[in-house]
């Protein structure tokens, strides 16, 4: 076999076999396949696309290129839970608490921030102490005593995806249906959870830009894992606007203390019910829907997931005491208020573009080497739809470095689209796609 006639046959316009799928993926992985011929064929690729069989065949050869991490060993039907990507997405670090306090075990093995869109780990190392890096006989036992982790990936996992996703990430190669369902799943699979919720983000914040884009990229993910034999469903929601408030790493670690004490931002709440609503039903913990929402507002109300993140903070070597008292989390030097000069309803807030502001502050990582300000971000005080008088505040800056406030603060006010009403009122949650269906809100 030749990587030559591999590249050549998507070239024009072909399926590639089986066998030719594992063999790119294993040569390249093992370095023997350069970037040049692997970029020519995931360019091919990007224009011929893949059926659903090279799709479940490139996933498969790249959960297969790595460690498998086994959860056999944690009691109970273990649930994971991904994201497709987006601005101030906080929902993990509410829901993980949340599905935990339920009794359900929660593994969950999370990313670093990249570019505009966060990672939970980067969120939960602005407690002191936190540790996100587990030795698998830690995550093991700490969810079998309190149902929930949430770390790094230690093992070896999907080297395959790591080498072709920052390949893509260089050669404008990476907004396909069939690369990103693979990366995305694969990634998932190789860690051995029973059932897996995906949340597909849809907007201007998003991969995918588009709804029927999104539906198509659920489908195929719910296929996916199904195939593989674990129960998987996904919600498709919202991201032309950054969701809750608060884009940062401190700031959205304030959020969801107040969000698990249910006092949150309404639709960063709602959307976590609604994924904890749906993943109680998959893992058959209730019958109905109402029950599985009743469920979760009592242990809201009972403080019961509030007290369960404490409980997560202090098992991995975090200080509560900074979950207590909020105010001694990191605080940047400097709030800047963005007042508006206009009145109005604020008709859009490009979530893309508000996430390169606060990667400008310094809340996120050009490359995966820079070091992030965990204080620095923006806290939107008004969210498209919102009526807006002349003089109030629409977003706070907060920042250590008053050229870059000052500079952010300039772009935000362009960022603030303010008008006339929206014919239409904004929506959270757009669709759910099961194994059997697809239902469009
Ligand atoms: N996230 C991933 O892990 N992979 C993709 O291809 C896109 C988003
Ligand atoms: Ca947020």
């Amino acid at each position: 076999m030749r990587i030559y006639d591999i590249i050549k046959k998507k070239r024009d316009g072909e399926e590639l076999t089986t066998e030719e799928i594992n063999y790119f993926v294993k040569n390249y992985t093992e370095g023997k396949i350069p970037d040049y011929q692997i970029s020519a064929l995931l360019m091919a690729i990007y224009f011929n696309k893949m059926n659903k069989r090279e799709t479940i065949d490139l996933t498969r050869a790249m959960v297969n290129s790595g460690d498998i991490v086994d959860l056999s060993g944690i009691k109970g039907i273990k649930v994971d839970k991904h994201s497709t990507g987006g601005v101030g997405d906080t929902v993990t670090l509410i829901l993980g608490p949340m599905i935990a306090a339920c009794d359900v075990p929660f593994v969950k093995m999370s990313g670093r921030g990249l570019g505009h869109t966060g990672g939970t780990l980067d969120k939960l190392e602005s407690i002191n102490g936190f540790r996100v890096e587990l030795t698998n006989e830690e995550f093991l036992r700490y969810t079998n005593n309190i149902k929930i982790s949430i770390c790094s990936q230690t093992a070896n996992i999907t080297p395959a995806d790591k080498k072709l996703y920052s390949l893509r990430d260089v050669t404008a190669t990476v907004e396909n249906l069939s690369l990103i369902a693979s990366s995305i799943m694969s990634k998932k699979l190789a860690i051995g959870s029973d059932a897996i919720i995906l949340d597909v983000k849809v907007g201007n914040g998003a991969f995918m830009k588009n709804i029927d884009d999104a539906i198509h990229l659920a489908k195929e993910m719910v296929a996916i894992g199904t195939g593989y034999g674990r129960e998987t469903i996904a919600i498709v929601s919202n991201m032309d606007e950054p969701l809750g408030k608060a884009i940062g790493n401190s700031l959205e670690i304030k959020e969801a203390i107040k969000t698990l004490k249910g006092n949150g931002p309404e639709d960063l709440f709602q959307l976590t019910l609604q994924l904890g609503t749906k993943l109680l039903l998959l893992v058959k913990k209730v019958e109905k829907e109402e029950e599985a929402k009743k469920l979760l507002e009592e242990i809201i109300d009972s403080g019961a997931a509030y007290n369960k993140f404490k409980e997560l903070v202090k098992w991995q070597g975090g200080d509560v005491n900074q979950i207590e008292n909020p105010e001694l989390l990191p605080k940047a030097k400097y709030i800047i208020e963005v007042k508006s000069e206009k009145e109005g309803y604020i008709k859009s807030l490009n979530a893309e573009e508000i996430g390169k502001c606060a990667l400008k502050l310094g809340a996120g990582r050009e490359t995966m080497d820079s070091t992030i300000d965990l204080s620095a971000g923006i806290i939107l005080n008004k969210k498209v739809d919102d009526r807006v008088m002349v003089g109030e505040t629409l977003a706070q800056i907060h920042t250590n470095d008053i050229s870059k406030g000052k500079d952010v603060e300039e772009d935000l006010k362009g960022l603030f689209e303010i008008g006339e009403k929206n014919k239409k009122s904004k929506k959270l949650i757009y669709g759910l796609v099961t194994k059997d269906r697809v239902e469009i809100y």
